[in-house]
Formats: C-alpha cells, sequence, structure tokens
C-alpha cells in the first residue's frame, strides 16, 4: 500500500506537467548535479586513428566559457584550437602519442592525460553521438542536420563526449518516389551517388558539422536500395566509399536490408561477411577514417566475425519496433545484446541501437516526435545498461527539444566514464530473475561498475556479493548517477532500487 501511494504520488506530477510543458516534465527526478563552472575534461582518454589520416577531436569539457584550452607534448603536425579545444591535424608515424591536455577559466583550472593511438585501430572506445533515425525519418534535411550540429553545441552535450553528428537512411533519391525533392536521377554518368534535393550539399554540410570540431556520419546499404527503398551501394562499394570519404563523412552505418535479394545462397560461408567486408576495405583504402558499423540485426553470429570488418555491429532487431512486454522494449534488446559481451574489445562493439530517451518518433508510423513514455527510472536503467555494456551512446531523439531531465540522462561524466573506460571491457549479467538483474563491468584502474536492476513493480531491496567480485576487505562505494559515496562496505552491498530502475555503483 505504502508503494503504491509513492507509486501514485510520483506518477501525478510526471502525467500532468507531460501534457502542457514537455520542456520540465520529470525535472524534479533529475540526479546528476550541475557540473561544476570550473572546466572539467570529460570524455575518453584514449583515441585511435590512422597515419595520416585528419584528426578532428574536440575535447569534452564542461564548465563556463571562456575556457582556454593548452596542450603538453602535442605531436608533431596537430595543432589545438584553444578557444574552442580542438584538435586538428595529422600524424604520419604510427606510435603511441601522450599528451596533456589544459583547460582554464576565471574559476579554475584542470588538466587530464590524453593519447592518441596511432595505427590501424579506431573506436577505441565506443562511439558517442547522434543519429536522425528515430525522430526524423525520411523527413530529415541538411538544415535538420546542421541545426542537430548546433545543438550538440548550445545542449552542452558534447562538453560530455558526444561528437558523432549522423544522418540515417533518406538522404538519396528513392526509386518510384512521387515527392519531386527525393525523385530523380539517382547516379550521374560516373556512377557517384546523387543525394536528393533535401542535401545540395553533402561535402558542405561536414564541413559544417567539422567546423565545430564534430564529426559527420552517413548511411547506405550493400543492396540496390535501403529499407525505405533509396538508392543503396549495390555495384557502386569502391565509388561509394571514395565519395563519402571525398564529402568528409567518418562514420557509415551499412544496412543489410534488400541485399537478401543479391546475397546468392545461404549455404555460401562468406553469404553474410561479404557485403561488410567489401565495403571495409575499400573505406580502409581511403585517406579518411570512417568508422564502419555493420546494421543487419545480428544475423549469422555477426559477434564472432564483427571485429574482422568492422567497428559495431548491430546486435539486435530494430529498438524502436521492440514490443513492450511487461517492461519496455529496451530491456529484451539489451539483454539479447548482454549474450555476446565477450566479444566486445576497444574498436570492436556490439551495438544494441540507439538511445531513445527525450521526443522521439513512433517507429512503426515514422510519425512526428512525442515525449518518450519511460517512466525516468526507465530512462536511468536504460542508459545505465547501455554504459554497462560498451555500447556506443547514439541517443536518436529530438535535439531540438532537449530537456533538463533528458540531458541529466545523457551527460553525467561518470556514467559516460563506464561506457568510455579504455579497458572497453562489456559488463557481463551475473544474475537475472523475473524481478531483479545484475551487470558488472570491470574498468581499467581495477574498479568495477555494477548495476544493480530492479524490473519488478515493488522497490526491491537488491545485493551483491563483494568477495563473489574477488573484492575482500572494505571497499569505497560511490553512486555513479547521484557522483557521491555511499561509504565503505565489506562482504556485501545491499540497496533499496525504484521500480524498473538501477542503482548504478562504482566499487573502488
Ligand atoms: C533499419 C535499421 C534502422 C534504420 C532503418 C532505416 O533496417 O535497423 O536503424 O536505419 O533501417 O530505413
Amino acid at each position: 500500500m505504502k508503494y503504491l501511494l509513492l507509486l501514485l504520488l510520483l506518477a501525478i506530477p510526471v502525467m500532468g506537467i507531460a501534457q502542457n510543458n514537455p520542456e520540465s516534465k520529470y525535472d524534479e527526478f533529475i540526479l546528476t548535479p550541475e557540473p561544476p563552472v570550473s572546466p572539467r575534461i570529460t570524455g575518453p582518454v584514449l583515441y585511435g586513428l590512422r597515419p595520416g589520416s585528419p584528426l578532428i577531436f574536440r575535447i569534452p569539457c564542461s564548465g563556463e566559457r571562456p575556457i582556454k584550452f593548452t596542450a603538453k607534448n602535442l605531436p608533431e603536425g596537430i595543432t589545438i584550437d584553444e578557444e574552442n579545444g580542438i584538435l586538428t591535424g595529422t600524424i604520419n608515424n604510427p606510435g603511441s602519442y601522450p599528451i596533456t591536455l589544459k583547460a582554464k577559466n576565471k574559476s579554475g583550472s584542470v588538466s587530464r592525460k590524453f593519447t592518441l593511438e596511432v595505427g590501424n585501430k579506431l573506436a577505441l572506445t565506443p562511439p558517442m553521438g547522434w543519429n536522425s533515425w528515430y525522430i526524423h525519418y525520411d523527413r530529415i534535411s541538411d538544415k535538420t542536420m546542421r541545426e542537430a550540429a548546433d545543438q550538440m553545441i548550445a545542449s552542452g552535450m558534447v562538453d560530455f563526449g558526444y561528437q558523432y553528428v549522423n544522418i540515417d537512411d533518406c538522404w538519396m533519391m528513392k526509386l518510384k518516389s512521387k515527392d519531386p525533392d527525393i525523385n530523380g536521377k539517382r547516379r550521374d554518368e560516373q556512377g557517384v551517388i546523387i543525394p536528393n534535393k533535401r542535401f545540395p550539399d553533402m561535402k558542405g554540410m561536414a564541413d559544417y558539422i567539422h567546423a565545430k570540431g564534430l564529426k559527420a556520419g552517413l548511411y547506405i546499404s550493400p543492396g540496390q536500395h535501403t529499407c525505405a527503398g533509396y538508392e543503396g551501394s549495390y555495384k557502386h562499394e569502391a565509388l561509394d566509399a571514395k565519395t563519402f570519404a571525398d564529402w568528409g563523412y567518418d562514420f557509415l552505418k551499412y544496412d543489410w536490408c534488400s541485399y537478401t535479394k543479391v546475397a546468392g545462397k545461404k549455404s555460401d560461408p562468406d553469404y553474410f561477411t561479404r557485403p561488410y567486408s567489401l565495403i571495409w576495405n575499400e573505406l580502409k583504402n581511403q585517406n579518411r577514417d570512417i568508422v564502419f558499423n555493420l546494421c543487419q540485426y545480428g544475423m549469422g553470429d555477426v559477434w564472432e566475425w564483427g571485429s574482422e570488418h568492422g567497428n559495431c555491429w548491430r546486435t539486435t532487431g530494430d529498438l524502436g519496433l521492440e514490443q513492450r512486454n511487461n517492461l519496455p522494449g529496451f530491456y529484451s534488446i539489451g539483454f539479447s545484446n548482454a549474450r555476446h559481451a565477450e566479444y566486445a574489445q576497444p574498436g570492436a562493439w556490439n551495438d544494441p541501437d540507439y538511445i531513445l530517451i527525450g521526443w522521439v518518433g513512433n517507429a512503426n508510423k515514422m510519425a512526428e516526435g512525442t515525449p518518450t513514455d519511460l517512466t525516468p527510472w526507465e530512462q536511468y536503467s536504460y542508459m545505465s545498461m547501455w554504459s554497462l555494456m560498451a555500447a556506443p551512446l547514439i541517443f536518436s531523439g529530438d535535439m531540438a527539444k532537449l530537456d533538463k531531465f533528458t540531458l541529466n540522462v545523457l551527460c553525467n561524466h561518470e556514467v559516460i566514464e563506464v561506457n568510455q573506460d579504455p579497458l572497453g571491457k562489456q559488463a557481463i549479467l551475473l544474475e537475472k530473475t523475473e524481478q531483479k538483474f545484475v551487470m558488472m563491468k570491470p574498468m581499467h584502474d581495477g574498479s568495477i561498475s555494477v548495476g544493480l536492476f530492479n524490473t519488478g513493480n515493488e522497490v526491491n531491496e537488491i545485493s551483491i556479493s563483494l568477495s563473489g567480485l574477488g573484492l575482500y576487505g572494505k571497499k569505497r562505494v560511490r553512486d555513479l548517477w547521484r557522483q557521491k559515496d555511499i561509504g565503505k562496505f565489506a562482504d556485501k552491498f545491499t540497496t533499496e532500487v525504484q521500480p524498473h530502475g538501477v542503482a548504478l555503483i562504482r566499487i573502488y
């Protein structure tokens, strides 16, 4: 009864505000403390690039502007934009280049070690950014993409490590469309792909994104057409890889879709790998680092071979189409992704699809956005699972309608640190019952991040045995969402967890 009352009390303000004032709904459930006014550098401590490829890296740093950025031991060929903290340039020799980044404003200063790993591995930590699909679908345009880049800066997401601005399907011409904007010649005489009229300047768009220190991504299918029926790369792979590099794109999502029609016989041992290895090899020939995302929904046990042909691979069907049973769809997608933990490593990540919170459009109808129907605690659970699983953190809601609560879920630097940990381990599912589950992720410094998740409808006490994790004696336990030490514990840690909520802790 007590819990029922509590639930009702929690639900009333949520329901009321959601209808009238989407900007401020859920504010009272915010757990992430405001960042200090003095600078705080966050994001990855390792960054991979290839010799001779252009680097663009904007130092994720919160704090009041103006901030002056400097760097010690910058390798030859790299310069820093002191006002915006953007590293650019190229390094010709492979090797490990440790740098000390420094940020200073009128309230204080901070420095942090950061290493450029020049070799053949990209995405040493999971990619972070935004993708257009779940909010703009086939309404996406150059203008909206540029605005998303603006909003990534203005919202402060960039200060926590979000950097990719990725266009999904629907930027090409479409077969048999009645819309004059997207109906036209799909390739020129040389076979170069022609964007639709909503994208008058693909290179200009990437330049615009780069000028902010961000990275640009795009999407296509190895088939004759994409899932939404737009032009695909089939038989134009080499040329498309070159075109995307010439335009300046830094990320490619390659979506199987209509490829089934041309894939041949399933008995062929290369059936699943062929389209991916084909373009992956072309991408590697470009003078540009293009992070490669395999999107084929987990077919052919992609986790077993994905690292040979790309940087991250979708392990499941579309999260936005996943049916809600007792629980919202991200749980089942997350559980399915969790089964492949052993395959995640720096440069190669399991991808359980995007973070769908804030304003998102119904994927079944490709509809306009509405506020997410996930409760605040479900959103914390979602972000905690993705962080523990070292999943790419790609938000796919509306960048123009980011409210305070959504930003508090997306931008907690201690939670993101779990995701971006340089050891690159994916959490394993330690325990799972009808009412709860526990995930644990070893971190590079010997600490352990643990998520205690309540999937029941009542407040639940959840425990973890510290000795079971190999931790003996008193250990410091920190609550990552609240960024607060809870205390020192020996043997066992127990906490109350809200319905569909999580306690995300780090044990030192
Ligand atoms: C799906 C893919 C989605 C989205 C969509 C575009 O196959 O899984 O993430 O890209 O195609 O049509």
